[in-house]
């Protein structure tokens, strides 16, 4: 029998109510392999040798074979343990996801249902309203405080009291303002309101050394659930491979709403051995520590206003408009963000912070577009 031609060219089925009401999160990343690539805070230099190594290594056999996670959660456990001092990680405290965005989208899946609320910071990491909104999820969203955008503290606490979010989602430090806040405050934050699972998106902590992994015992503290990404510090951003460390029972309900094999085979490779190379992560930021040093230098002395705070990137405003600033630089080869039209950060570019070479070749060309004197 043939299909009844009018049925086919009906419109396509409805989604959930929140997925039609949505836009898809898009970020503008194509065609940017060509440039110095200061948009987006990857890692610029590329990864460990011993990743590339590794990833050479792989045989062609095991192309055909799925993926294979055992003991990665253990060399996640011992790359943390320098860091862990007073209490220590268990690899069923950590759970594996295809980038920390994956991590992200989990854990609004397994814990926001429709009229949750989610608290959180603005301007902020991006993906976190949309995992809200297709949870269906109400969004509390609390700016940071004056021109040195300080974390309004006083306010998350009412309305962690008032609102009993179901999630608070703190960037730490935030993307884009690079504010911090410190880890003993977090924790206070986390047994002041039992019912809230903190996350804390520590994707740029390496660069600040503000982390809480080692002061929280997540066995006593069950609602803290940190992020950890090997995208911007160990080069492996194109791999997807991110990490949640928390309470185990935490990590095993986030763990139920991914797909048994989202982390492809490459990514486990790269990962054992960039987590093995933690001297190449460490002098890479050590690198981005001195050209941070360096710029902000420059940035004083030039009288632009500027802000710099604990990650590898920062917001400058430029005098001239910054759509013909962002032009001028792609022009010249090198690529920052636009925050035109986000509250609070207005009219800034987002500059991320490589080697100091790259910086000196960043800051000669904003140099010359803004004709600031040498
Ligand atoms: C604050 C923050 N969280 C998460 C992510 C996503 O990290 P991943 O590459 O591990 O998915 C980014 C990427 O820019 C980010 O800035």
């Amino acid at each position: 029998m043939k299909p009844n031609q009018q049925s086919l060219t009906s419109s396509p089925p409805l989604p959930r109510q929140e997925v039609e009401q949505m836009h898809a999160y898009t970020a503008p990343l194509e065609g940017r392999r060509d440039f110095l690539r200061l948009d987006f805070n990857e890692n610029t230099i590329g990864p460990s040798p011993s990743v590339i190594a590794a990833l050479k290594a792989i045989p062609d056999s095991h192309l055909s074979i799925y993926p294979e996670y055992d003991g990665l959660r253990e060399a996640v456990v011992d790359h943390c343990s320098s860091d862990m001092c007073t209490v220590s990680l268990k690899p069923s405290q950590v759970g594996l996801f295809n980038g920390v965005d994956a991590a992200i989208h989990a854990t609004f899946h397994a814990y926001g249902d429709r009229g949750n609320r989610l608290l959180t910071t603005t301007p902020t990491f991006g993906y976190y309203t949309p995992c809200a909104a297709m949870q269906g999820m109400d969004i509390i969203a609390i700016p940071y405080e004056g021109e040195t955008f300080e974390f309004p503290l006083k306010k998350i606490r009412t309305a962690l009291t008032e609102h009993k979010p179901k999630l608070l989602l703190i960037c730490n430090p935030n993307n884009p303002t690079g504010t911090i806040l410190n880890a003993e405050t977090i924790l206070q934050l986390a047994v002041e309101a039992p019912e809230t699972l903190i996350v804390v998106d520590e994707l740029y902590e390496a660069f600040c050394g503000s982390s809480l992994l080692p002061l929280v015992d997540f066995d006593s503290i069950p609602n803290i659930l940190l992020l950890r990404s090997l995208s911007k510090t160990a080069g492996l951003a194109s791999l997807r491979i991110g990490f949640a460390i928390g309470n185990a029972d935490v990590i095993e309900k986030i763990s139920r709403v991914t797909g048994p094999y989202d982390i492809n085979s490459f990514a486990v490779t790269a990962a054992f051995a960039a987590l093995k190379d933690k001297a190449f992560i460490d002098s890479y930021v050590a690198e981005v520590l001195h050209a941070r040093d360096w710029i902000n230098k420059q940035l004083i002395s030039s009288g632009t206003r500027y802000h710099l705070g604990g990650g590898n990137y920062f917001l400058i405003w430029p005098k001239r408009k910054p759509d013909e600033i962002e032009a001028a630089l792609k022009e010249e080869g090198i690529l920052v963000r636009n925050m035109t039209g986000k509250a609070l950060i207005d009219n800034s570019l987002r500059v991320s912070i490589g080697t100091i070479t790259q910086m000196k070749t960043f800051w000669a060309a904003f140099s010359k577009h803004e004709h600031l004197e040498k």
